[in-house]
């Protein structure tokens, strides 16, 4: 039997899936690169099928041999396309997206978003994990009707990566400028003291400071957090 080991961030992307699920039938695993997170979420009991999907031939091909080997090829099905063209949503689904850019999650949401129906879509949990772009993915979340769970950060590395679990409610609302670059919910575990949040701050402070210099949106933002 293959011991395959997550990353503590991949871990927290794993427990964030099967924490928030509204069932426990499928995830799916959109840029799954390797495959590991999928066969650990199906050997480890946590989900009964998943979907691997990899817009690249050479990782979906690794995912596959992958499955073969551990034996989870009739649990497991990889596919080489973009995001979930091609993968029928089903009520109860879980979908997860690490490590892809905010933009490209955007594209694969809107597209489902125009394609499934939308009470199967409703008892759809997304597991966004983005390595870019996180307000540009929380205003579209916003625009689009797609509510805001629960926001969390794992380090790994001394790197801090930002999750975001929503779901479609068809209910649109509008973010404050600090929520857009923050996160909602990360302001309110901010002010109950949550500890990684409060590291997380301090790098996202100096980030902006560094980027506000060519930017007016952030300038306008820091102004209102120096008053
Ligand atoms: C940086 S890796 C992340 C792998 C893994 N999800 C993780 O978090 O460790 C990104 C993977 O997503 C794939 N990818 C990028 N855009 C994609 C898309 N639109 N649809 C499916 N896969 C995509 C890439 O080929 C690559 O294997």
């Amino acid at each position: 039997m293959i011991d395959i080991r997550l990353s503590d961030r991949l871990s927290a992307v794993l427990d964030t899936a099967a924490s928030n699920a509204t069932s426990k039938e499928r995830i799916i695993d959109v840029g799954s690169d390797h495959g590991h997170l999928a066969a650990c979420a199906v050997a480890g009991g946590l989900f009964k099928t998943a979907v691997c999907t990899d817009i690249h031939k050479d990782p979906a091909g690794k995912s596959e041999a992958l499955m073969k080997d551990m034996g989870l090829d009739d649990k497991v099905s990889v596919f080489c396309t973009d995001g979930l063209d091609g993968i029928d949503i089903v009520e109860g689904d879980t979908v997860v997206m690490a490590g892809l850019g905010g933009n490209n999650m955007i594209d694969i949401i809107g597209r489902v978003r125009t394609s499934c129906d939308k009470e199967i879509l409703r008892s759809v949990r997304f597991i966004l994990q983005p390595q870019k772009s996180i307000e540009a993915l929380r205003v579209f979340l916003a625009d689009n009707g797609f509510k805001i769970f629960d926001e969390s950060v794992v380090t790994e590395r001394g790197i801090y990566y930002p999750m975001l679990v929503t779901g479609y409610t068809g209910d649109k609302y509008d973010l404050t400028l600090r929520q857009k670059y923050y996160g909602p919910i990360l302001m309110e575990k901010y002010v109950t003291g949550d500890s990684i949040v409060r590291e997380y701050f301090i790098r996202l402070d100096s980030r902006y400071k560094l980027r506000a210099r060519g930017d007016e949106e952030l300038r306008k933002l820091l102004e209102e957090v120096d008053v």
